[in-house]
């Protein structure tokens, strides 16, 4: 469920209808519904109760400091994978015992970054890894937490440009080098071993690869318990999918989530972190566009948009499908015809969708993409020097921009040229 319905015919983000915010900013725009976000972190929250836990949300799917305020209000932990995030988490005001540190290229000045800012744990990926964290500990006289994450080789059954867990992926140390692994860990002064990491894959439908890798990972909790390892903390990763159409879409919930990880991790009295991203903030964002032409091909009718693939990379990337939605709400029982919608940039993978059915729409209407939200805005270019487009926090009846369009003078500003040209 989100926060963003007709009312009185004109699509609203809770109580704010849309026109009225793209009179206010321009299109096109990110628009996010605080209510939304929070509803969305206390299903994980409220999925594992009685559980000693910490929801860390993956602050890659949308990472305005806004947002991050709003959930860290919200007692949620961190997931970072780069200093930015880092330094975005604590701008919003993140304490370092909530952040958690993942991602298989961390740096020296990252690792560096973390623990003189704190850091609740590393995710270690690798041995080469593993050493450089150590030397850099010891540099400035700290011990890093750290837990390994491990790839558990689960099928995740997710696209494959977002599947983590095989042994073919770049992710994790296989989880039959483990026992080797955790000892050489063991044996480095700087780091502190407290616990396991996994992370499969992202917009996972279905619980099962989820039960593999987490009983793998009970399994060698076990083991590394008993070749004397303390493991007191599972990091269970992110990766829950969310509904992309309003249709017959159901994945599970976080609360089905959170009994599977009861049933395979409850045992062991560890406490358990989660990484969710795009549950939280998918379905809590719209992006929305103005049409700018209606054009007719040859059999095809082209709605172009002033929005585009610079702004929202996923149909181009992974072939994701978005709803996209009139903001005057149609008449019920109008007529739908297939159209192409397309944006602005000059290649043809700059398509929103094929031959999608939408009710009559016209040049200058509006229309918004749902599930938009989450690694939308954060994976958005300035390709064909288009300016990256506002954001815009909701919260019930009123709004604030929460990151202003540039103008071209200020993007052009950041080139330089040099004093020999
Ligand atoms: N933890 C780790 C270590 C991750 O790599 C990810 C996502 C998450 C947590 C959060 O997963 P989520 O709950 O959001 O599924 N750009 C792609 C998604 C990439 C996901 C990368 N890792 C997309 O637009 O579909």
């Amino acid at each position: 469920m989100d926060h963003f319905l007709y009312k009185n015919g004109v699509l609203h983000a809770e109580d704010v209808a849309i026109p009225e915010i793209a009179a206010a900013v321009g299109t096109p725009f990110y628009v996010y519904s605080r209510a939304t976000l929070v509803r969305h972190f206390r299903l994980f929250d409220e999925a594992l109760k009685g559980m000693d836990h910490l929801v860390c949300y993956a602050m890659k799917a949308a990472s305005n400091v806004a947002l991050l305020k709003v959930l860290a209000q919200e007692g949620a932990g961190m997931d970072v994978v780069s200093g930015g995030e880092y330094a975005r988490a604590k701008a919003a005001g993140v304490p370092g015992e909530r952040i958690v540190f993942s991602g298989v290229g961390k740096t020296r000045e990252e690792m560096r970054m973390a623990l003189t800012g704190g850091i609740r744990q590393f995710n270690v990926e690798s041995e080469p890894e593993m050493d450089v964290l150590n030397e850099v500990a010891l540099s400035l006289g700290v011990v890093a937490p750290i837990t390994v994450r491990v790839n558990p080789n689960v099928d995740a059954k997710t696209h494959a440009k977002i599947a983590t867990g095989k042994s073919e992926n770049k992710f994790g140390i296989p989880i039959a080098k483990a026992r080797d692994v955790y000892a050489r860990a063991a044996a480095l002064p700087g780091l502190k071993v407290v616990g396991i990491d996994v992370h499969i894959g992202s917009q996972l439908t279905d619980l099962e690869p989820f039960r593999m890798a987490y009983r793998k990972v009970a399994e060698l909790t076990e083991l590394l318990r008993a070749d004397g390892h303390e493991i007191s903390r599972l990091d269970l990763g992110g990766g829950l999918g969310i509904p992309y159409t309003r249709s017959n879409e159901a994945p599970p919930l976080p609360l089905d989530w959170g009994q599977v990880i009861r049933e395979e991790v409850g045992h062991l009295g560890c406490q358990v972190e989660i990484e969710p991203g795009r549950l939280i903030a998918g379905n809590a964002g719209l992006l929305v566009s103005q049409v700018i032409y209606v054009k007719e091909g040859e059999g095809r009718r082209f709605l172009i948009l002033d929005a585009a693939m610079n702004d929202l990379v996923r149909p181009a990337m992974y072939d994701a499908h978005h709803d996209i939605v009139p903001v005057m709400e149609p008449a019920p029982g109008v007529e739908e015809a297939p159209m192409d919608v397309v944006g602005p940039v000059c290649e043809s993978g700059d398509t929103f969708a094929k031959g999608r059915d939408l009710p009559p729409v016209a040049a200058e209407d509006l229309v918004a993409f749902r599930s938009a939200g989450a690694y939308g805005a954060v994976m958005a270019s300035e390709y064909n020097t288009r300016p990256l487009i506002p954001e815009v926090l909701v919260d019930g009846d009123h709004f604030a921009v929460i990151r202003a369009r540039p103008s071209f003078d200020e993007m052009i500003k950041r080139d330089t040229i040099p004093e020999w040209l």
